[in-house]
């Protein structure tokens, strides 16, 4: 759908999609009409895969008139936030910077201020590649993506109330039984302020969710109409927790790398206007099942059941350390260079 003019697809109360490049969708709109970009671009992988990843080295050359067309459509007060997940460099176990220097681009050169950088941890991601990190043992599981939320100015409209957790059990421990106000050694001052019960917490910049969609209505619409899924779709809390957190109803959300339309579900949910657009004409065919006649009930995120298990728990690092069992292996001696003999 490259070099053809944008079709309009399929339109919603509140959302339009539109097939084809969303640089000549944003080209054709009002300049500060839209106040949340929330999307999640083709990452620059080193190996090209079936939804269009530029290479690594011309990725932020073609970035760039994406980046003119967000500053232009986007409010002042309003947001971008951008998805994207890390690559390693081919054939060896370092990484790409690509994400950064995206980062540092669209600040040094467009003006953009980064408001906050958050990151996506996806605890059920799979541990790649598997010959640095299963095999030769040199690296760690890569388990998150970043999520740069940018701005034009440095006040873009935002609310943490919007995004509050439950209270831990510790916390909850501590509000029961109070806080004694301390200075504590950083030199932080811990008024008794820290135990006022808010009725709820206010987040880090790590968001936990699993992106473990298995048998949504979505995949069964797909497998209905004989397409495939679209193979990178972020779980729908992801655009969900930027939408409530960035924009009020009836604002204007645009995905212009929209794949399946996760961000338009969410905004059309949400009462939020919305455009979503993508190239690939099959991914949009599935992402019509999204807005059927009769949308299935939108299934409870596991974050809001109240159970233990709506927690996700990152170990501390030493839990396994210093046991009399814990006997170090040397570390290799080449740094992992060749496969060790098993
Ligand atoms: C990582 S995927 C987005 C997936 C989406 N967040 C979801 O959850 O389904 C990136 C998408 O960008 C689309 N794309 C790439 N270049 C585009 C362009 N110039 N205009 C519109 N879409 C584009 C690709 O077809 C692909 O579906």
């Amino acid at each position: 759908m490259l070099g053809q003019p944008p079709e309009l697809f399929h339109r919603t109360a509140l959302g339009r999609i539109y097939l084809g490049d969303s640089l000549d969708v944003m080209s054709a709109r009002k300049s500060a009409s839209v106040a949340l970009v929330m999307t999640s671009p083709p990452f620059a992988l080193t190996r090209k895969k079936d939804y269009g990843n530029e290479q690594e080295d011309d990725y932020l050359q073609w970035f760039r008139s994406f980046a003119e067309q967000f500053r232009r459509i986007l409010k002042d007060d309003g947001s971008l936030v951008i998805d994207l997940g890390g690559a390693w460099k081919p054939g060896m176990p370092v990484r790409s910077l690509y994400h950064f220097k995206l980062l540092i681009m669209l600040c040094e050169e467009y003006g953009f201020h980064l408001a906050q950088e958050f990151y996506w941890w996806n605890p059920s991601k799979l541990p790649t590649p598997a010959e640095w990190v299963n095999v030769r043992r040199i690296r760690v599981k890569d388990g998150v993506n970043t999520v740069w939320w940018l701005s034009k100015t440095p006040w873009p409209r935002a609310s943490n109330r919007r995004v509050l957790q439950p209270y831990s059990d510790s916390m909850k421990t501590l509000l029961r039984n109070g806080y004694k106000p301390m200075l504590r050694p950083s030199g932080h001052d811990i008024s008794d302020k820290f135990s006022i019960d808010n009725g709820a917490a206010i987040p880090p910049n790590l968001i936990a969710i699993p992106n473990t969609e298995s048998n949504s209505g979505y995949l069964r619409y797909c497998k209905r109409i004989g397409i495939k899924a679209h193979p990178a779709r972020f779980p729908a809390a992801l655009p969900e927790y930027f939408v409530r957190m960035l924009t009020d109803a009836g604002d204007l959300v645009m995905d212009p790398f929209a794949g399946s339309c996760v961000t338009g579900e969410v905004a059309e949910r949400l009462g939020r206007e919305w455009v979503c657009v993508d190239t690939v004409e099959p991914y949009l065919r599935g992402a019509k099942g999204r807005f059927g006649e009769t949308p299935e009930e939108v299934p409870k995120s596991k974050s809001s059941r109240k159970d233990a298990g709506a927690y996700y728990r990152i170990p501390h690092p030493g839990l396994l350390w210093n046991r009399r069992s814990d006997k170090e292996e040397p570390l290799p001696k080449d740094g992992g260079r060749h496969r060790s003999a098993p």
